[in-house]
């Protein structure tokens, strides 16, 4: 373990005692986390957005993808998250907010996205922020632009009811057992043309 990495922690677990609803885990994600939920991310994705990057576990993952820094929003709601986020990685646009107000903001000059990452706590919001949160990231995202989502849940963490009402569809594409809970990570994509018959199942 490297010095920041320790401080990362430390850090991580002092905003989770602040406030133990929105930072929802004692610790950082782990990296083969970080790899799975990043592995369909290359440097032909163009810009990402990340939600909820916290110390900034998936951020690094993104950037050693082949991310540019400029390609990447940061929207992160703990100041202390974000202050830190904005010094480490000051060429990225982080912005401190909170992520169902990301139809508020115009991202990359207007450019839509390739992917959004998050890591944030869907399963301790109300579905209503839920749905502020996915129509405001599908709106910044390009047609087949996807979502990729995190959970230490069974299923995926946007239900039946609420993936229909956006018009989505979610695909889980692996698990971690080498994570602190174990977590799997769901794709979340437009339901629109004739998808891949890999694509037709919403995998709960
Ligand atoms: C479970 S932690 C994940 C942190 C990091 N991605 C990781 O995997 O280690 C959730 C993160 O989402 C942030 N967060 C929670 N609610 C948010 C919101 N409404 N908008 C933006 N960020 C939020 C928290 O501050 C925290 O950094």
């Amino acid at each position: 373990m490297t010095d920041d990495t320790v401080a990362d922690a430390f850090g991580f677990f002092r905003a989770w005692l602040k406030d133990p609803l929105m930072v929802a885990a004692v610790a950082p994600s782990g990296r083969a986390l970080a790899s799975l939920i990043t592995s369909e991310i290359s440097d032909e994705t163009g810009p990402v957005i990340e939600l909820g990057p916290g110390t900034g576990v998936f951020t690094r993952a993104l950037i050693a993808r082949g991310v540019r820094q400029e390609d990447l929003a940061l929207v992160e709601l703990g100041s202390e998250f974000a202050i830190a986020l904005q010094l480490r990685y000051s060429a990225a646009r982080t912005l401190w907010m909170d992520a169902a107000r990301l139809c508020e903001v115009e991202l990359f000059d207007g450019a839509p996205a390739g992917a959004v990452v998050s890591g944030l706590p869907l399963l301790s919001m109300k579905a209503g922020k839920v749905l502020r949160v996915l129509t405001g990231a599908f709106d910044k995202l390009e047609p087949d632009g996807a979502f990729y989502q995190f959970t230490y849940g069974l299923r995926c963490p946007v239900g039946p009811p609420l993936l229909a009402e956006v018009g989505l569809r979610a695909e889980r594409i692996g698990g971690t057992l080498a994570n602190l809970p174990p977590a799997s990570v769901y794709r979340l994509t437009r339901l629109h043309g004739d998808p891949p018959a890999h694509r037709l199942r919403h995998v709960s």
